[in-house]
C-alpha cells in the first residue's frame, strides 16, 4: 500500500467544541493542507458556514478571527461527509463519547456508537491509505475497536481497492473559553501509535508551530489512558478544594488563604484550586465515569471507589449550595424573586452541558422560587432544554418558575437573593450598591465563585454568602 510523504487533505468528522477550534487552527497554520470539517448536524455545519461570524454554533474568544482568516480558503465546514472522507489523507474522529443511557456499562462506560458509525463511514468510503486520528476522549483500547472496524469491513475489498488504514491516538487537552489560547500554545500534544510513519506525519502538522519538545509520543495505550487521567486529576482538584471550602466555612479558615498557603508549595502549585459551585462541562464528569469502569471491568473494585469519589464531593457540593440557600431562608423559597447570574459551566463558553446551575435553579424551583437567569452568551432555548421546564411555567402551589433575563440594568426590584453561579467578567462590572439598594430586605448574595471583592461587600447593606469564607 502507498505510504504517505505528506498530508494534504484532512477531513475531521465532528465539527463541535473541538473538532471546530482545533480544524480551524490547524488550517491556519498549514495553508498547504485542505481541512473540511463535516457533521451529521446540517444546522450546526450552516451556523459554521454562517457570514455572521458572531453566528458560529460555539462561542470560544478569538475562534471567530482564526475562521474569519482561513474559511473558504483552506477551511471548509460542509455535509459532504462521504466525498470529505474518500478524498482525505488524514482523519480525525471528535466524534461525542457521552456515558451510556442503556444497556451494558449504563451510567458508567462511553457510549461509542459515533466512533464506531465514523468509523464504518471511513471503512467504506475512504480510498488509498487513509491515516485515521482518534480525537474523541475514548476508553483504553478503542483504537484497536477502530482499526478492526477499518480492517474487517470487507477484508476482500479492501485489498481489490487498494484500501489500507493506520491508527493513531493523539487526545486533545484544549479547555473550553481558552481553547484557541491552548491550541496555539499547548502545555503538550499527545500521540500515541506504533506506526512511525503515520505518527511523524501528525507530528509533522503540529511542529509547524509547536516545538518538538512539547510533542510527546507515546504508545497508543498510555495515550488513551492518560486523556481520562489528565481529566482525572483535575477533576480532584476541584473536589479536594471544594471539600476544604465546607470546612473553611465550619471553621473559620479562609480558603483563598488557605489555597495560598498550600499552592505556595511547588509541588501543590496554584492553578485549579478555586472554590466553586462544583465542576461542570461535558468531560470531566462522563471521563471519570468511564474510568470508574474501565477500573471494575479490570476488577479494580479499590480505585474505582477512590475515583468515584470525586464525582459524589461534586453532587454533594451542587446540593449543599442549594440546600444551603434554601436554609437562609428559614427553609422556604416559595415565592422568592431570585436572579442567577451565569448558566454556562464556565465564563467565557456557551456551554452548558453538565453545568452546575442545571441542579442549582432545579432545585430552587421545586422548592417554589421563582428565578430571573442571566448568561451573557447562553440563549434562552438553551437553558429551557436543560431544564426541560418551559420559561413562565408557573405552578404556584408546587413549583417555582423561571425566566430569562437580558438587561440587568433595568431589572424590576424586590428582589429577595442573586446567586452567583458563573464567573463572567461582566458580573465583576456590576454595580453591586446600586442593584442591591433595589433588593427587598432581607436580602442575600449567594457568591459561588468568589468575585465580588471585599471591599464592596463591605459596603453593601446586605447578607453575603461566600463559597469557603465565614464572614
Ligand atoms: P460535540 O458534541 O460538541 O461535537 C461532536 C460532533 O460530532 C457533533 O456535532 C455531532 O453531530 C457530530 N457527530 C457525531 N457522530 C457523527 C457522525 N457519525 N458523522 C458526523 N458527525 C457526527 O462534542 P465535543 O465537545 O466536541 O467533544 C468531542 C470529543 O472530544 C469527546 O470525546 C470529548 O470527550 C472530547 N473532548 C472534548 C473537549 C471539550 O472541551 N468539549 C475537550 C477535549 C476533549
Ligand atoms: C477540561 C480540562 O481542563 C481540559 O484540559 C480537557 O481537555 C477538557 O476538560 C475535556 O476533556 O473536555 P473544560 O471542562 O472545558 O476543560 O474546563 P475547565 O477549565 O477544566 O473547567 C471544568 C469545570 O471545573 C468548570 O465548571 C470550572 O468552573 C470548574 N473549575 C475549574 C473550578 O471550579 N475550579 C477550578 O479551579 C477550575
Amino acid at each position: 500500500m502507498a505510504i504517505k510523504l505528506s498530508i494534504k487533505k484532512i477531513c475531521c468528522i465532528g465539527a463541535g467544541y473541538v473538532g471546530g477550534p482545533t480544524m480551524a487552527v490547524i488550517s491556519d497554520h498549514c495553508p498547504d493542507i485542505d481541512v473540511t470539517l463535516v457533521d451529521k448536524d446540517k444546522k450546526k455545519i450552516d451556523a459554521w458556514n454562517s457570514k455572521d461570524l458572531s453566528k458560529l454554533p460555539i462561542f470560544e474568544p478569538g475562534l471567530k478571527e482564526v475562521v474569519r482568516r482561513n474559511r473558504g480558503k483552506n477551511l471548509f465546514f460542509s455535509y459532504e461527509i462521504n466525498k470529505s472522507i474518500r478524498e482525505a489523507d488524514m482523519i480525525f474522529i471528535s466524534v461525542n463519547t457521552p456515558t451510556k443511557i442503556k444497556g451494558l456499562g449504563a451510567g458508567y462506560a462511553s457510549d461509542l456508537k459515533w466512533v464506531e458509525s465514523s468509523a464504518r463511514l471511513v471503512a467504506e468510503h475512504s480510498e488509498g491509505h487513509t491515516i485515521v486520528v482518534e480525537k474523541s476522549t475514548v476508553p483504553v483500547r478503542t483504537a484497536e475497536l477502530i482499526q478492526e472496524i477499518l480492517g474487517s469491513s470487507n477484508k476482500k475489498s479492501n485489498i481489490r481497492m487498494n484500501k489500507s488504514f493506520s491508527v493513531i491516538s493523539s487526545p486533545e487537552f484544549l479547555a473550553e473559553g481558552t481553547a484557541i489560547k491552548d491550541l496555539e500554545n499547548p502545555d503538550r500534544v499527545l500521540i500515541g501509535g506504533s506506526d512511525r510513519v503515520s505518527v511523524n506525519l501528525l507530528k509533522e502538522i503540529y511542529s509547524r508551530w509547536i516545538c518538538d519538545e512539547k510533542i510527546l509520543v507515546t504508545n497508543v495505550w498510555s495515550s488513551e489512558l492518560s486523556k481520562l487521567i489528565a481529566n482525572a486529576f483535575l477533576a480532584q482538584r476541584v473536589s479536594s478544594i471544594n471539600s476544604i471550602s465546607a470546612l473553611c466555612e465550619s471553621t473559620g479558615a479562609n480558603i483563598h488563604e488557605v489555597v495560598r498557603a498550600i499552592g505556595s508549595d511547588q509541588r501543590i502549585g496554584r492553578k485549579f484550586l478555586a472554590p466553586g459551585p462544583g465542576f461542570g462541562g461535558s468531560c470531566f464528569k462522563k471521563d471519570i465515569l468511564n474510568l470508574v469502569y474501565l477500573c471494575r471491568f479490570y476488577k479494580l473494585e479499590e480505585i474505582a471507589n477512590y475515583w468515584e469519589q470525586v464525582l459524589l464531593i461534586n453532587e454533594w457540593q451542587k446540593n449543599r449550595i442549594s440546600s444551603l440557600i434554601i436554609q437562609k431562608f428559614f427553609g422556604t423559597v416559595v415565592n422568592k424573586k431570585i436572579l442567577v447570574l451565569g448558566f454556562a459551566f464556565k465564563s467565557n463558553t456557551n456551554d452548558t452541558r453538565e453545568s452546575p446551575a442545571i441542579t442549582v435553579t432545579r432545585e430552587l424551583m421545586e422548592n417554589g422560587a421563582h428565578l430571573l437567569i442571566n448568561d451573557p452568551k447562553v440563549e434562552r432555548e438553551q437553558i429551557e432544554s436543560e431544564l426541560n421546564i418551559k420559561e413562565f411555567a408557573v405552578d404556584q402551589l408546587t413549583t417555582g418558575s423561571w425566566n430569562f433575563v437580558s438587561d440587568l440594568e433595568n431589572l424590576s426590584t424586590n428582589l429577595d437573593a442573586i446567586i452567583i453561579l458563573t464567573e463572567w467578567s461582566e458580573y465583576m462590572d456590576i454595580n453591586w450598591k446600586k442593584l442591591s439598594s433595589k433588593m427587598r430586605k432581607p436580602a442575600w448574595i449567594f457568591d459561588t465563585r468568589n468575585i465580588i471583592p471585599n471591599e464592596i461587600i463591605n459596603e453593601l447593606d446586605i447578607n453575603y454568602w461566600q463559597v469557603g469564607i465565614t464572614k
